[in-house]
């Protein structure tokens, strides 16, 4: 009865110009492991439940990037979407088309551009997690430990009360808050980061929506007598772009009131950043972290981050705490402080070409 939904139709512009519109994050090997973030992501889940039940949702637009990396998933586990509507719409067709066939699926819903390091902690948290779900009808979701007051997560206040003694009962949930809000939370240390990856029944994730979202409750909900059948594209296809455009942390999440949360050690990223990537790279003695290292040379450079095609040629001198990237014939260079402005940058560029 266990089931698995990759999300994968998100644009990952912070990465620009390696992550693009036309081939986002979640579809490069951007740590240089030699498979890309979504085949590592369903690799992980090939050990929690059968491939037959591994479901991967993203923009029809990817479908066949999608195929490429993944050619075990067959057509009809890639649902895809006609428009960009953010997450909440992608994990009720999911979960919806799921809990038609089986009213007793546990499902987890994962992001599919994320690092996890210790694979086997990870396995073991998500099938505890998928046991006390199923068995207790619920919202889970996994915390990992704050480091620092980042405005680009979920935080949870989780309470004392527990399930199995490990599952904390969430007091609230509060999505992407501003920095002073982010600090406070980070200060009083009863919150977590939400890590994105949620785990519930399937019968009490439709039970949220219809609270919460009713009109994506109803679009979902009426679809139930195409899934599985001829029609079920053209269908879901027509009545897509009626959905809100709103993610699943704003739209159930921080409503729900049935959700728990398991406080998680993974080696746990969401490489949401260059910093994130410097961080887990292999560095030089002067803090060089090279992707790929055989034909870069550095002359007194330091703490600078490099991402370029395999057989280029890069010659830095003098240059410090600098991220250099190029693909696609497009070469970005900027100061590592400036990272956080690359997705202004990269809405300009595209104005202007
Ligand atoms: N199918 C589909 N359609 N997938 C999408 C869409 C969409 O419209 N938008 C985003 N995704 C995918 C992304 O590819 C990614 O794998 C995942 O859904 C999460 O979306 P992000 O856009 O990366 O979310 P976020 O990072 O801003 O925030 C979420 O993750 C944080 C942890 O990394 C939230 O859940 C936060 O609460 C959480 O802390
Ligand atoms: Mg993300």
């Amino acid at each position: 009865n266990y089931y698995a939904i990759i999300m994968a139709g998100g644009i990952g512009s912070r990465f620009w110009p390696i992550s693009r519109t036309s081939h986002p994050k979640q579809f490069i090997d951007i740590l240089g492991t030699g498979k890309t973030l979504i085949q590592n992501t369903y690799d992980r889940f090939l050990s929690v439940c059968p491939k037959e039940n591994i479901y991967v949702v993203t923009n029809e637009i990817y479908t066949d990037l999608v195929k490429a990396q993944l050619p075990d998933v067959a057509d009809h586990q890639i649902l895809t979407e006609p428009v960009m509507r953010n997450t909440a719409p992608c994990v009720a067709y999911g979960c919806y088309k799921i809990e038609s066939q089986n009213p007793d699926a546990a499902i987890v819903v994962a992001p599919s551009d994320h690092l996890i390091l210790n694979e086997a902690a990870f396995i073991a948290t998500i099938e505890k997690s998928l046991k006390t779900a199923s068995e207790n009808n619920c919202l889970i979701t996994l915390g990992i430990k704050p480091s620092r007051p980042d405005t680009g997560y979920g935080y949870i206040q989780y309470s004392d009360d527990t399930l199995n003694d490990e599952f904390h009962k969430v007091k609230n949930f509060t999505e992407k808050p501003s920095l002073d809000v982010a600090k406070t939370f980070v200060e009083s240390g009863d919150f977590l980061w939400n890590a994105g990856i949620f785990v519930w029944s399937g019968k009490a994730i439709v039970d949220e929506f219809s609270k919460h979202l009713p009109d994506m409750h109803t679009i979902f909900a009426d679809a139930r007598t195409v899934y599985n059948t001829e029609s079920e594209k053209s269908h879901v296809h027509t009545v897509y772009a009626d959905c809100a455009n709103i993610s699943i942390d704003y739209g159930i999440m921080e409503k729900a009131e049935n959700v728990y949360v398991l406080p998680s050690e993974f080696g746990w990223s969401d490489l949401g950043t260059w910093a994130s990537i410097y961080d887990l790279t292999n560095k030089d003695e002067a803090g060089n972290a090279l992707i790929p290292a055989e034909k870069v040379i550095m002359y007194n450079s330091t703490n600078c981050m490099v991402n370029v095609p395999e057989d280029k040629l890069v010659i830095l001198k003098g240059l410090h705490d600098f991220i250099v990237v190029e693909s696609n014939n497009t070469l970005l260079i900027c100061p590592r402080s400036e990272e956080q402005n690359v997705k202004q940058v990269v809405a300009d560029v595209k104005q202007r070409f």
